[in-house]
């Protein structure tokens, strides 16, 4: 199975996949890993050898002309499947529907439970004693598609964001290796979402 992620940030998730596919016998492969901004993360694609492109938002005059280029340079690597991992940009339906249902994002937040780019801040400020981590197939709504994979993580007293997001991200390192394995070897039929 060829994969092409999509990062923004820091890419510590796209880390622990780029690890977890490196294995011979790991029945996927990162083919490409793209970006919409001059990613940090894209040193972890540089460092395992793995093809990087940068489709920059501010190059575009709209977001109709980005998506567009954003799509043509990932179907280059023809991927059986896109993952958005920390990718901080909403895709303009009509890419959706070209990727559609190959086309899955981690959110850290279980879902549909704070949806969009604060769910960790929104479950912190929520006083809620349990928030997530969730796999979804991506549609044309803000972390609205359905669910593939998802999983508790408990709120602690004393966390703060970013005590609560690293928490959060190890699940979602676990459960985005475990969907791309599910995905490859056809436990999870992505086309069930279509
Ligand atoms: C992840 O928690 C992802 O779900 C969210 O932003 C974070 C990205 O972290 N959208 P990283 O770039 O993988 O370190």
């Amino acid at each position: 199975l060829s994969v092409v992620v999509l990062i923004s940030g820091a890419g510590s998730n796209l880390r622990a996949l780029l690890e977890a596919t490196a294995g011979a016998d790991f029945p996927a492969r990162i083919v490409a890993v793209g970006t919409d901004r001059d990613a940090a993360g894209l040193a972890h694609a540089e460092a395992f050898g793995v093809p990087t492109f940068a489709v920059s938002w501010s190059n575009f005059p709209d977001r109709a002309a980005w998506g567009a280029a954003l799509l043509e340079q990932i179907e280059e690597w023809n991927p059986g499947l896109v993952i958005l991992s920390g990718f901080m940009r909403l895709l303009p339906p009509d890419v959706v529907a070209a990727l559609s249902p190959r086309l899955i994002n981690t959110h850290p937040a279980f879902l549909p439970e704070f949806p969009g780019a604060h769910g960790v801040r929104d479950a912190l400020a929520s006083g809620a004693a349990l928030t997530g981590a969730s796999i979804i197939v991506v549609d044309d709504g803000v972390d609205s598609g359905p669910v593939i994979a998802q999983e508790r993580v408990p709120i602690v007293a004393g966390d703060t964001e970013d005590s609560l997001h690293d928490r959060i991200k190890l699940v979602e390192r676990r459960l985005l290796v475990q969907a791309v394995l599910d995905i490859a070897r056809g436990v999870i039929d992505l086309k069930e979402f279509a």
